[in-house]
């Protein structure tokens, strides 16, 4: 039997839900409305069954690790490490998908911090993370861009990085995913943005996902699992 949910024990800067609603940080309106829409239907979009990359490969993050779950939506992930035991955070501009995660966790009986913000620049923090996990996070070109470095400094050395994202070539498949090639990730972008870091997993083509009538059927994914070296700093 799990305890009832308990306060997260660490601050996380934004706009924490259950905490002040309004005011959030760095909103993208266009964005956030085109998400609130979509999830403003009682069902769960893509289940509330975690994706199956990140179950497979959960146990990387050690028992009792912090971990911020980008892009988290109705938190169908975040709320899945969150009943591992790992200490979750997890950001959505979608104030809608982020109140379904509340809740979900609630009807779990597990804590997650939630928190309303825009990745274009929303702050990471600094050597902040054990793990930070990236599920079908599409952004376009201009947020990765910056997006990337601010993972690269989040993340605490020895710090895991964990991402599936539609690949460009995913359009013709018709089974999930932006209509927009450039919101995709290439290994070759990742591999250019986290040099240096040790490759625990890296995968390039088709796959069969299964997660909602929004995401069904064969698909050409980018998958990557990366570990910041040990002992290494980036500059702030
Ligand atoms: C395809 S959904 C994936 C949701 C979740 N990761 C999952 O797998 O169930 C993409 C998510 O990205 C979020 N998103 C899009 N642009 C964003 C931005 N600039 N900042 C924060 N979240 C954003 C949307 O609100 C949406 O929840």
């Amino acid at each position: 039997m799990l305890s009832p949910p308990a306060p997260h024990p660490r601050e996380v800067p934004g706009t924490t839900l259950g905490g002040t609603f309004g005011g959030e940080i760095g909103y993208s309106a266009m964005d956030a409305s085109f998400w609130n829409t979509r999830y403003g239907q009682s069902d769960y979009l893509y289940g509330t069954e975690p994706n199956d990359f990140l179950t497979a490969h959960s146990s990387l993050f050690p028992e009792d690790a912090e971990v911020l779950c980008l892009a988290d939506g109705e938190g169908r992930n975040g709320v899945y490490l969150a009943s591992r035991g790992l200490r979750v955070t997890a950001v959505d501009s979608s104030s809608v998908g982020l109140e379904k995660a509340r809740r979900l966790a609630a009807e779990r009986q597990v804590p997650l911090e939630a928190v309303v913000a825009d990745l274009a620049d929303w702050d990471l923090g600094v050597d902040r993370w054990d793990g930070v996990v990236s599920i079908w996070a599409h952004l376009p070109r201009e947020i990765r861009s910056t997006l990337h470095p601010r993972i690269r400094r989040a993340l605490r050395p020895g710090g895991v990085l964990l991402m599936e994202h539609y690949h460009p070539k995913q359009i013709p498949y018709g089974t999930g995913g932006p209509s927009d090639p450039a919101m995709m990730l290439t290994l070759a972008e990742l591999e250019g943005d986290f040099a240096s870091w040790e490759h625990l997993h890296v995968f390039e083509g088709e796959r069969n996902v299964q997660e909602g009538d929004k995401h069904s059927g064969l698909s050409y994914v980018t998958q990557a699992i990366l570990r910041k070296p040990r002992g290494s700093r980036e500059l702030p």
